[in-house]
């Protein structure tokens, strides 16, 4: 596929992806969310991509949510439709990608921007970020996983708060929340998720698929996570990773991963 909508580039093992919408502050329209679920699904079975990154083209937004123009006059079934659509090919792909996805919140990361921040393993943000789930302005609730993910983040309390309210909180108050892990200065925002994804290419990549199962397992009601964690715990022992690993530690050396 070629990319209109993104910025998609392969640079050592890590994939990065920029949401490419700048004029609309990267806002998730139809091309954008069928890209993304293009580039994740690839990755998946891409064996160079150890890692991967995603943010917003610009210095002002990651997104600033779903493109509103485009279900203003949807009806229910549509609207049903919409959110399925989403979470069955962009936000649970994202959240269940075998490989590490970090979210670096360059600005705005509203409504469908923040879900989608959420949706990722790891949330980086930089200091002019605003977060904020302002659905019930426009007479909506989150329809991308927002109602779920964000009380699982900062729990139910907090999350009923940014979804009554509608307001959009600093990237401090975000940190202090759990609901981003770290905040940087927007210039050395990709140099601090760099750090992160770094460290992460060095680990056994089949492992780090085990650990997205078995955390998942553990929020999704028809899992039982601990059941997860023991399965996936016994099929590491399979991989030769864990060999290399073992092999490793014991002769003092660095191991050398091959995701087999
Ligand atoms: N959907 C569609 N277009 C959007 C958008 C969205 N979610 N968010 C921003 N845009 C567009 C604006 O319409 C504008 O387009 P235009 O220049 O053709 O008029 C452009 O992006 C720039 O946005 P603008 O509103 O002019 O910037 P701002 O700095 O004044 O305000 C925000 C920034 C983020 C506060 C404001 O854009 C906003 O409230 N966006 C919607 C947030 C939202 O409700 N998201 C949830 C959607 S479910």
């Amino acid at each position: 596929m070629t990319y209109q909508q993104l910025l998609v580039e392969l640079k050592n093992n890590i994939l990065y992806i920029t949401i490419n919408r700048p004029q609309k502050l990267n806002a998730l329209n139809k091309e954008v969310l069928t890209e993304l679920a293009h580039a994740v699904a690839t990755a998946q079975t891409n064996k160079q991509v150890n890692a991967i990154l995603l943010t917003g083209a610009g210095e002002k937004a990651f997104v600033a949510g779903a493109d509103i123009s485009e279900f203003q006059n949807y009806n229910s079934a549509e609207g049903k439709q919409l959110a399925k659509h989403g979470h069955d090919h962009v936000f649970d792909a994202i959240e269940n990608s075998s490989k590490p996805i970090i979210a670096a919140i360059n600005g705005f990361a509203l409504g469908g921007g923040l879900e989608l921040a959420m949706a990722c393993h790891i949330r980086i943000a930089s200091e002019n970020a605003k977060l904020g789930l302002p659905e019930v302005t426009l007479g909506l609730i989150p329809g991308y996983g927002g109602t779920q993910r964000l009380a699982q983040l900062v729990g139910k309390g907090l999350a009923f708060e940014m979804i009554f309210t509608a307001d959009m909180i600093t990237a401090e108050k975000a940190q202090q929340i759990g609901l981003v892990n770290h905040v940087v200065a927007q210039a050395d925002l990709l140099a601090k998720a760099d750090e992160i994804l770094e460290k992460i290419k060095l680990r056994a990549p089949l492992a780090l698929a085990s650990a997205v199962k078995a955390v998942n397992a553990g929020f999704n009601p028809k899992l039982n996570g601990y059941q997860t964690e023991i399965e996936e715990f016994g099929n590491c022992f399979n991989t030769n990773d864990f060999k290399e690993g073992t092999a490793a530690f014991l002769e003092k050396r660095k191991a050398k991963f091959n995701g087999s």
